[in-house]
């Protein structure tokens, strides 16, 4: 695999552009902006201009898009759940490009895990890896047919946990700060791995420095790894006593049938 210099992105004005982008151009990376066709301006205000360049493609028409990927080392799908539909047409883009490296839509808590069919949230995210993983089957049988060498695009799913900052300013979290309460289901004392969002950045760069290391697998990050009792005692130590915290306890099995409930009515 070519050591990764180039690195297109795609999404690159949301969350996961926001922190990823000036952490790859302060490494030293060679970044290229895909926005869409109705992508509003991006904003280079603050950013190094010298080692950005910016292009317009559909993420639907594989023609435009492996133009913009031609040179490209790596590709990171940084978009909006929204955009995991087209995985297919971006996935052949890349392979007809030559790219050797691809992050996929990810960015997200552990999609591999045995139950996750069960959170129909992830569906679109199952579906674009099985579309990641047929389209590089089949360019590898179409060029093994016609005794053409077989594209070599690895990939990676960045599994970053929740982004603990990010989902309590957004009202996601079990941490609600404007009504003082910490949400607790079952017992608390399971654990679970937290992120700050900031730290995608350097998720991203300890796999574009190595992509052999976390070649076509699931890689995963996170600050910390606590249990819900012990964030709510950290919680109200940092609080102290004149700022008064409440739990809420919400038992498992009831909240996780009233969650199916309301996915069934949409
Ligand atoms: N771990 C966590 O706690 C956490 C939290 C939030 C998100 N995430 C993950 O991070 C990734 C980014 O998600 P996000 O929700 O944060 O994205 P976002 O910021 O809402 O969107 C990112 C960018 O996607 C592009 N885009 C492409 N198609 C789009 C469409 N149909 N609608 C809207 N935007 C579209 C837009 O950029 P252009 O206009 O420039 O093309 C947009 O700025 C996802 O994989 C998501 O699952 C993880």
């Amino acid at each position: 695999m070519p050591t990764i210099q180039n690195v297109a992105i795609l999404g690159a004005s949301g969350n996961v552009g926001d922190v990823v982008i000036p952490k790859l151009l302060s490494e030293g990376y060679t970044l290229t902006i895909v926005l869409r066709p109705d992508s509003k301006p991006f904003n280079l205000n603050g950013i190094d201009v010298e080692h950005i360049r910016i292009e317009t493609a559909s993420y639907s028409d594989v023609e435009s898009m492996t133009a913009v990927f031609n040179g490209q080392h790596a590709v990171i799908e940084a978009f909006n759940p929204a955009a995991q539909v087209h995985q297919r047409s971006i996935v052949k883009a890349a392979l007809a490009a030559g790219v050797a490296h691809l992050l996929t839509p990810d960015f997200t808590i552990d999609r591999f895990g045995p139950h996750i069919e069960e959170i129909p949230i992830f569906n679109p995210k199952l579906r674009a890896q099985r579309e990641l993983e047929e389209a590089i089957e089949e360019a590898q049988s179409e060029a093994r047919k016609h005794g053409r060498p077989e594209p070599q695009l690895t990939w990676t799913s960045v599994l970053t946990s929740l982004w603990y900052d990010w989902s309590i300013d957004a009202g996601f979290s079990m941490i609600n700060k404007e009504k003082r309460t910490i949400t607790r289901y079952g017992s608390g004392n399971q654990r679970l791995s937290l992120t700050r969002q900031e730290r995608c950045g350097d998720y991203v760069v300890a796999i574009l420095r190595n992509p052999e290391r976390y070649r076509n697998r699931p890689a995963y990050f996170a600050s910390t790894t606590i249990a819900v009792n012990e964030l709510i005692a950290l919680v109200r130590e940092l609080a102290g006593a004149d700022d008064e915290w409440s739990v809420r306890d919400v038992p498992l099995e009831p909240q996780r049938q009233a969650a199916f409930k309301l996915w069934d009515e949409d």
